[in-house]
């Protein structure tokens, strides 16, 4: 295995100067608040220097109080830490933007925030239901706006200091390829479901074409079995370089220059998923060649989050 200490710890930078984003980020979809609040802090001891949140996740003030926490125990500055958060599809209406960007930063106990991110391109209907259906169970969606509208409030929210970078989540090529083009700020990031199942190559291609970083979600596959955590590949390449297969997914994510979230909720698993490796290029190789395709999430499809984590 080749050494590199300083593998964890990498960061990438953004575009418009707007600072660098570590590759290793620990992503806040725990439902349970409690384990929120253990699971940053934990994170935060095992190295972790970016967190992801979104107002969607109900649980921006438990991830707020583990960092304060955090920061206040271990003499880590808020500038070391890199925090995310996302505006969520009833409050694409452009009015409604920087109402809930600040209602986001109040919640997580913020000043600023580095990275806000449109959680999906999809708008729904406005109100504070974020869940707004018909009576057949059908999305009520907003038909009267652009994700370009969206985008433009969120370019303001840059323009006045308040968040370092803007980005685009569970978005196309097709989708993003628009925006980028029109918008005056361009996304600095775009987050996706990625992992060998669904490399997204093309988007990728597409990012570092454009000076975009392309922050991975679900790398392990959002934990589902049977899924790339079995996959014989994975396992064959953990055992010979002497690693777990979740360490050897997450190092994959990291060499072929993306960034990655991931979410143990357990002290243990936060080390294990922190301490991540290179791998040989021949590993890499084997695992560019996995056949199989699988998508996890289908929020992408409909904007409603389609996962429900196992076992909740
Ligand atoms: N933009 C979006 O629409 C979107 C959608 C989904 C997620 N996200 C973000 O991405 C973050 C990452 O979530 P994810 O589900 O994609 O993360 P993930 O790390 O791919 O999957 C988490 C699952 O993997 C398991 N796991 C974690 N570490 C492991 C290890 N070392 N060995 C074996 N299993 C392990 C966890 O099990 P246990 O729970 O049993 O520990 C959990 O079931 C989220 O928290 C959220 O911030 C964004």
């Amino acid at each position: 295995m080749i050494n590199s200490s300083d593998f964890p710890t990498r960061k990438m930078p953004l575009s418009h100067g707007a600072g660098h984003i570590p590759v290793l980020g620990f992503g806040t979809l725990i439902p349970d608040p409690a384990e929120t609040i253990s699971a940053a802090r934990d994170a935060l001891d095992a190295g972790f220097r970016h967190f992801d949140c979104a107002e969607r996740y109900g649980n921006e003030r438990e991830v707020g109080e583990a960092l304060q926490a955090g920061l206040a125990a271990g003499g880590i500055a808020r500038e070391d830490i890199f925090v995310t958060t996302k505006l969520w599809n009833t409050n694409h209406r452009p009015e409604r933007v920087e109402p809930a960007f600040e209602a986001s930063m109040a919640r997580l106990g913020l000043n600023y925030l580095d990275l806000y991110l449109s959680h999906t391109p999809f708008a729904f209907q406005p109100g504070d239901n974020q869940d707004p259906r018909d009576q057949n169970g059908n999305i009520l969606y907003d038909r009267g706006i652009t994700l370009l509208d969206t985008w433009r409030a969120m370019e303001t929210l840059v323009d006045h200091g308040k968040c370092r970078a803007i980005g685009l989540s569970d978005i196309s090529l097709e989708g993003l390829a628009p925006i980028y083009e029109s918008a005056r700020i361009k996304p600095a990031v775009v987050q996706v479901e990625a992992h060998p199942y669904l490399p997204e190559t093309e988007l990728l291609e597409f990012c570092k074409k454009n000076d975009i970083v392309f922050l991975a979600f679900a790398p392990l596959g959002h934990g589902m079995t049977p899924g790339p955590l079995e996959d014989p590949v994975i396992s064959a390449i953990g055992a010979r370089v002497g690693k777990t297969p979740a360490q050897v997914l997450l190092a994959w994510a990291v060499q072929r220059g993306t960034a990655l979230l991931t979410t143990p909720r357990t002290a243990a698993r936060a080390r294990e998923n922190f301490d991540i490796s290179p791998l040989p290029e021949d590993a890499l190789d084997q695992i560019n060649r996995i056949q199989t395709r699988q998508r996890f999430n289908e929020v992408v499809r409909t904007g409603s989050p389609g996962f429900i984590p196992q076992g909740r």
